[in-house]
């Protein structure tokens, strides 16, 4: 961690909970984010699809890392039942009242429980969202665990050349997490997020975000583009970690999501992550004289997520930068 940012404290509101959002009216002042419409929100180009089943997928999702660090991933393998299972699971759990949500309140420092989505602890104002983290599922942790390896396929990365902590390649032990995000409908919805503009700091992140529209990425130099849903697709995040493991060959994505005045979204998302004991550091492979690592080594997640607490949420930055 640079000097510049040691020290720095966060802002600590883990121990509250979310408002109940059926009975606002009107957005209260804490919730009005003056930031939103800084950048403009731009429809002229889309975040790429890419069908697995394609027999060019390597490619284009190595493309679409290298380009953009996000893309939506089609024939995937995961059943349509299991994802609408999981999302009708999580509208029922958010619909139910206030206090019966609150019997499962996280606590301050837990990953698990209901409340504020984690990256709240990093900002004065709040996101008009709440979250459920859950332990992971086995189908999407297959599909989390294919895709890093497709990913470092593409830039010429074989198991052989990572070196996890145990079996090479042994991902029985990588670590996730499992969030149900809910965004009741808003009454301005204009005027405030679901979500702050936030990268995401595991490997791999992959999001259902049903049919409604509200994620949207930044894009340098241009502005937000909303990913449109495509029936049946997930979306799939580069994490920072991958841009560490990538040495930078891949960025990890800027997101945020807004809100809706009369739909009430969900989206489910899966953070995967490599084992709890695992240096990541850039792969030897992917650098050499002419092209040095870009980030230090990282002592394993944990480490990472506490050195992003005390970045107020900010991505490791690359060491080009110092
Ligand atoms: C997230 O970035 O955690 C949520 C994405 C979404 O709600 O679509
Ligand atoms: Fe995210």
């Amino acid at each position: 961690v640079p000097d510049a940012y040691e020290g720095n404290s966060v802002n600590v509101v883990l121990d509250q909970v979310p408002d109940d959002f059926n009975s606002l009216h009107e957005l209260p002042d804490s919730y009005a984010w003056t930031t939103l419409n800084e950048h403009p929100s731009l429809d002229s180009d889309s975040v790429p699809v890419v069908d697995l089943n394609d027999p060019n997928a390597l490619q284009l999702l190595g493309h679409a890392c290298k380009t953009w660090g996000v893309f939506q991933l089609t024939n995937h393998g995961i059943p349509q039942t299991l994802v609408h299972d999981m999302e009708s699971a999580a509208r029922s759990l958010f619909s139910l009242p206030a206090q019966q949500k609150l019997k499962v309140a996280r606590s301050p420092g837990q990953i698990s429980g209901y409340g504020f989505h984690l990256i709240a602890a990093f900002w004065d104002k709040q996101q008009w969202s709440d979250c459920i983290t859950e332990e992971f599922e086995k189908e999407i942790k297959k599909l989390a665990s294919r895709l890093m390896w497709l990913m470092l396929a593409s830039l010429g990365i074989s198991k052989d050349d990572v070196e996890w902590d145990g079996p090479k390649g042994d991902d029985q032990n990588a670590s996730a997490v499992f969030q149900f995000n809910s965004y009741p409908s808003c009454p301005d919805p204009d005027r405030t997020l679901g979500l702050v503009p936030h990268t995401d700091s595991s490997l791999v992140s992959i999001v259902h975000q049903s049919n409604i529209d509200g994620l949207q990425v930044f894009r340098e130099g241009t502005g937000w583009f909303t990913i449109q849903p495509v029936p049946g697709a997930l979306v799939v995040n580069v994490g920072d970690l991958m841009s560490i493991l990538s040495n930078g060959l891949y960025s990890s994505v800027l997101h945020r999501v807004l809100v809706k005045r009369a739909q009430h979204r969900i989206s489910l998302v899966y953070h995967y992550g490599p084992p709890a004991a695992v240096k990541i550091a850039p792969l030897e492979k992917l650098f050499g004289p002419s092209h040095p690592p870009l980030y230090p080594p990282v002592t394993n997640w944990n480490e990472y997520i506490s050195t992003k607490a005390k970045l107020k949420g900010k991505a490791l930055p690359s060491l080009r930068l110092y």
